[in-house]
């Protein structure tokens, strides 16, 4: 029986790893692509969702942090660092328990899910809330990072956006070309700058004869991107993505103008409406920050920008379960019944 191995062993001739170099892998990717059908209705096209949300941590950092993980542990990193919103927090604590490594994370106070927090707790991380926004936490990390004994793990370092261009590569593999569009949430812009380097690298390679245009949307309240500008005190519910000063700022643009995409917004209203589609019409839970995604191609349908009769796909970056809390609010609360079947039939109405 054979079971997916992990990026590094299923692309190691695409990733830079030698065959010295420990493997560190909860055998991340291997992810689901889900056809949409609500979605594909909609939009008159054929829409894919790549369900990152499947990983081992429950986001697609895994793909970058199995290799972020194994380099640091080849070069004989004994501890680890990164800045985080929250999903590379609970990514990196579990690698570094892997690897046997400390793990330090620096996350801005009072802005992360619950989930994830309780994975990097329960991982053991070392965690400092920062009096700060993410883009403080970064500052902080690179500079810890350059003054001491610790390897950053952030997408920063560039083997971090070497692991997560396989997602690409999964896409292509699985519908034998690259889509037409592929769209993408926007925080820090490592993801969309790893998904176009793996699309650009396989059309490079003949191994599909053609790149799809990068459409990446960012939360309207934290959209540096969109303004041109640094946004100082970044706001959205999607606090995955709550970032005023992406790191991979210029990767972006390019990926935006190379690929003949563009950069739009969503409001955090758009981007909750898509989140409770996504789990009521099409079965799929992701977090706030995953579904930017998917609101902006509804976005985009709505200002007559997508062409029917295309092939679209979605990556929804993370587990709906990492921030309950949205799922919850505004539902109506269960009805309680006794042990009682006529009872219970009548509130399902059954009877
Ligand atoms: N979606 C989710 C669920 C994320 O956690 C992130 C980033 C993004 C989208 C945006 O990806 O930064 O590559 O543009 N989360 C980082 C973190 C910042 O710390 O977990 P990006």
């Amino acid at each position: 029986t054979h079971q997916w191995r992990g990026i590094i062993e299923e692309y190691r001739d695409r990733l830079p790893v030698s065959d010295t170099t420990p493997v560190v892998t909860l055998r991340e990717g291997g992810t689901p692509l889900v056809p949409a059908q609500v979605l594909s209705e909609r939009t008159g096209c054929e829409v894919h969702l790549k369900v990152e949300g499947a990983n081992p941590t429950g986001s697609f950092k895994d793909r970058g942090m199995t290799m972020a993980i194994s380099k640091a542990k080849e070069e004989g990193a004994q501890a680890v660092i990164c800045a985080s919103t929250g999903n590379t927090s609970a990514s990196a604590a579990a690698y570094a328990v892997r690897a046997g490594m400390v793990s330090a994370v620096l996350v801005p106070q009072g802005k992360i899910a619950l989930g994830k927090m309780g994975q990097a707790l329960v991982h053991g991380a070392k965690i400092l809330q920062v009096d700060g926004n993410f883009d403080d936490c970064l500052t902080l990390a690179r500079a810890l990072s350059e003054q001491y004994p610790v390897a950053l793990v952030n997408s920063v370092n560039p083997v971090r956006i070497e692991g997560q261009k396989t997602a690409a590569f999964e896409i292509v593999d699985f519908l034998g070309d690259a889509p037409d569009i592929h769209v993408l949430p926007v925080g820090n812009a490592g993801n969309i700058t790893a998904y176009w380097r793996g699309y650009r690298e396989y059309a490079a390679d003949a191994v599909s004869t053609r790149t799809p245009r990068m459409w990446g949307f960012q939360a309207a309240g934290s959209a540096p991107l969109v303004r041109g500008e640094v946004v100082k005190d970044p706001a959205t519910i999607a606090t995955a993505i709550r970032i005023g000063n992406p790191a991979s700022w210029d990767y972006a643009i390019q990926a935006r103008d190379e690929s003949g995409g563009f950069i739009d917004e969503v409001t955090d209203r758009q981007i909750l409406s898509a989140y409770r589609l996504l789990a009521s019409q099409e079965g799929v839970f992701v977090e706030p920050a995953s579904a930017a995604s998917v609101a902006g191609l509804l976005k985009a349908a709505e200002q007559g920008k997508v062409d029917p009769g295309q092939r679209i796909v979605c990556t929804v970056t993370g587990n709906g379960l990492k921030d309950p809390d949205w799922a919850v609010a505004g539902a109506p609360q269960p009805l309680t019944v006794p042990v009682d079947a006529t009872a219970a039939a009548e509130r399902l109405g059954l009877a």
